[in-house]
């Protein structure tokens, strides 16, 4: 038996909406960190930190790859139907605008779904955008120490048949070259203004 269409459907809009309203509700948090006067030694630490996963070919990766060119980081997962491959094709965009100064951003896309991403998986599934972006994956421990320093939200949802989807942050984060946050990046834009925005960082 399949779910109903319409229920399918209204699926696809309130997972991403509430995965982006956590997002904001954990940028929020970020921001005031960030902004609250008096404490400047939490602003560094407000999103981000040490991670230990596996790129797309197997080899380790953890923050110190963030250092020496600007990074946008974001989650999600292969299986996602619309926003990661949104995303992801946002993203491939903007390297394209970069053109031949493309290889001075560096690009993670680190799963929220470890048990179904593997570094194979990762690898065919990404090899349809710009080569430049890197998947990163691991065991569910690795993952969840990932998620919390970035302060994402993810969340296993059961569909039929046993299946199930990861509702998640659908945020995409800027680091800056020593590999501290620089805030949420905006991809809602002509991808060239994208590209502006992120030479200044290089
Ligand atoms: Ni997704």
């Amino acid at each position: 038996m399949s779910e109903p269409a319409e229920q399918r459907s209204a699926n696809r809009l309130v997972l991403p909406l509430v995965a982006f309203l956590f997002g904001v509700i954990g940028l929020g948090v970020a921001a005031y960190v960030v902004l609250a006067p008096g404490q400047p030694k939490i602003t560094a630490a407000a999103v981000g930190g040490p991670f230990r996963l596996v790129d797309q070919d197997g080899k380790p990766v953890t923050e110190a790859a963030l250092k020496g060119k600007p990074s946008l980081i974001f989650f999600g997962f292969t299986h996602c139907p619309d926003v990661c491959p949104t995303t992801l094709q946002d993203v491939t965009q903007v390297y394209d605008a970069l053109g031949s100064k493309a290889d001075q951003l560096n690009s993670y896309f680190i799963s929220v779904d470890p048990e179904r991403d593997t570094p194979e998986l990762l690898k065919t599934y990404l090899s349809s955008f710009d080569k430049r972006i890197v998947g990163l994956t691991g065991d569910r421990a690795a993952v969840d120490a990932a998620t919390k320093a970035y302060r994402v939200y993810s969340r296993k949802v059961p569909l039929e048949k046993g299946d199930y989807t990861m509702d998640h942050t659908a945020l995409v984060y800027l680091m800056d070259k020593s590999g501290q946050f620089v805030g949420a990046f905006n991809l809602q834009r002509p991808p060239a203004d994208s590209a502006k925005d992120i030479a200044r960082y290089f």
